[in-house]
This record gives C-alpha cells, structure tokens and sequence, in this order.
C-alpha cells in the first residue's frame, strides 16, 4: 500500500466517503448475511414444549417437534444450519455419560425429525459428554481427573452414533487431545465420509458458559472447573497450535470460542491457518447484551448487530449465536 504523504488534509478528507448512506453502503468492506449465521438449539423431552432459559433471555428449550419448526423459520429466513445441544435432567446422568451413546436419546431423534421434515437444513451435534455426565465434565474421570484417552474412545462412539442419526457435522467441544484423528479415522471406517468435522479447536476456559451451563441443566452438577483441558485466556500461541494440529488430524473447519473477547484468535486462525473458520457468540455474551439492553444502559439491536459484524470483520466465515433467528429477521427485513 503507498504510503500517505504528510499533509494531504484537505485534499484527503476521510469523511466525504462517510458523509451519505448510499456512500457508507458502497465502501462498506464487510457485511454480515444470514447465511453466515448458525442457530444453536437447546432440546428437551416433551411435545409442545418452548422452556425458558432464565440466564438467557429470548432463547427457549425447545420439544423436537418446536425444533423441527425452528429449522423450518432458520431455512425460511436464509440460515444454513442448526447446533443441536441437549438438555439432560439429573437422573438420566451417569459418571460415564451413557445416555450419548443412546441412538434414541434426544439428539438422535431431533436429527431425523428434521431431516425428515427440513432436509436440506445443516444440522451439527455437539460431541461432549457434559450434557449426559452427572459431573457436569466433558469426559470420564479417573482418580478425579478427567481421563483423555477412555474419554476419545467414548466421543468417537458418540460422533458414530450421530452420524448414524443423520448430523450432516460433529462437532467436538470437549477439548480432549487426538479427539479429532480418532473420530475422523473412526467415520472413514463406518462409510461417512461425507460428515464433516467441525473442531471446537481453541475453546478458552471461559465465564462466559454459565447461561449454557443453566440451559442444559450442567449447572448444578458441574464439580470444580474445565482448566485442565479447556484453554487458558492468556494464551493466543497456542491456539494457533491447536488449530493446526486438528487441521492435520482432519478437521474439516475449526471454531474459535468464546467469539466476542477472542477476535484477535479468529484473525489469527484465518489468517495463519486459512481453513474455514467458525466463531462461537456463546451464551453469556449474549446475556450480556440482553441484560444491558433490558437496563435500558445500551441500544440491544442494535449492540447484537455490531457484535456479530465485528465477529465477521475479525475473519469469521461461520457464526453460532443465540442471536441466529432475530439477526436473520432483521436482515430479511433490509436491516444491517
Ligand atoms: C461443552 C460446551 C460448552 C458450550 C457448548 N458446549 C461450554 C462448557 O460448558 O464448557 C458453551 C456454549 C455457550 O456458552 O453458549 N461441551
């Protein structure tokens, strides 16, 4: 790029680019569409059922039959895919979290319910055990510590089973080390060589999940904290390498999460990585926004767009937010 020559003002005015709509329009160097957007979805048992999650405002666990119609409205406004999480009472957890590999458990029922109704829908399965384990952990302990390699073997059967259920994606929030080669081998083997990978591949131990925690009713179980395999906030070197290295295992696109205090990891990842990118707008960014909204302290619409356009300016090609349905809506209406 040449070099700006001192004192060019007032030859060089940046305002007159700014000063009209339709010139802001033209000059705009990124824009936010709905087919950026990934509704994540949270399940529960039941017909008919739209639950309120108390910790995140405007998002409802939804019955598979009020999935199957979220699927319809996330086709009908222009959104590629639904993330499906589910929500898991008390007495169904176990120390192992058997319940995943369950092809009739709720996920597994949500996925051919919509793809039988919405087929041509993206449809991705969060692979972790925290929904199904009585500890609230993504995988098995051990002598109190979460065990890597029993806990590999168990996802690897979990994306199985959600292949089998017909998820188009899986994608392994767990943070386990060699997740990523044994579930991709694993699906090679079983003829699914078209379910793609999506990694949860620098997922920060983060304040931000507590909403999602509540959602799927992990809150109350979860003992201690995720630090020994979720990322350290301090850390943007070694996302890098996490990326990388789920890339060379066969990630098909990796994510970045949380999104909104991590941009500077999502252009690191696009930038040095280059495969596509998914960023996570997770629940307690979310919240926030809802809540100050709610005070009247910040202008909540239009806070959730530009929230979601500087997610993308940072190099996101994909975003999973709770803001899915309403920032699709506000687009179809001509509304940035
Ligand atoms: C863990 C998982 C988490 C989220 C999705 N899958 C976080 C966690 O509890 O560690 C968070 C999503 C959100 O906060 O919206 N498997």
């Amino acid at each position: 790029m040449a070099a700006i020559p001192n004192g060019t003002f007032p030859r060089t005015r940046m305002r007159r680019t700014r000063a009209a709509d339709w010139s802001r329009r033209l000059v705009a160097e990124n824009r936010l569409s709905p087919a950026d957007l990934v509704w994540p979805v949270i399940l529960r048992e039941g017909e008919g059922v739209r639950e309120p999650v108390a910790s995140l405002p405007g998002v409802d666990r939804l019955s598979v039959d009020a999935a199957v119609d979220a699927a319809q409205r996330a086709r009908n406004l222009g959104a590629p895919a639904l993330a499906l999480f589910p929500f898991t009472s008390v007495n169904e957890r176990s120390p192992d979290g058997r319940l995943a590999l369950d092809p009739t458990n709720l996920m597994c029922r949500a996925a051919r319910a919509i793809k039988k109704a919405v087929p041509d829908i993206g449809l991705l399965a969060d692979v972790a055990l925290d929904p199904y384990t009585d500890h609230g952990h993504d995988g098995v302990l051990n002598d109190g510590e979460i065990d890597n390699d029993a806990t590999v073997e168990i996802l690897v059967r979990q994306a199985l089973v959600q292949a089998e259920a017909g998820f188009d994606v899986v994608a392994p929030s767990d943070m386990m080390d060699g997740r990523i080669g044994a579930i991709r081998d694993a699906l090679e083997a079983a003829g699914h060589t078209s379910v793609q990978i999506v990694s949860y591949a620098a997922k920060y131990a983060s304040a931000l999940y507590g909403p999602y925690r509540d959602a799927i009713g992990a809150a109350g179980v979860l003992k201690g904290d995720k630090r020994t395999y979720q990322m350290d906030p301090a850390n943007s070197q070694e996302a890098v390498r996490e990326i990388a290295l789920d890339v060379a295992e066969g990630a098909d696109a990796v994510m970045v999460k949380p999104a909104g205090f991590y941009l500077d990891i999502i252009r690191r990842a696009k930038t040095e990585i280059g495969a596509p990118t998914y960023a996570f707008q997770v629940s307690g960014e979310c919240a926030m926004i809802e809540a100050a909204g709610a005070n009247g302290w910040i202008d909540r619409d239009a806070a959730v767009m530009e929230s979601l356009l500087a997610i993308k300016r940072a190099g996101a090609d994909a975003i999973i937010t709770y803001f899915a349905p309403f920032a699709a809506e506000r687009m179809a209406d001509g509304r940035g």
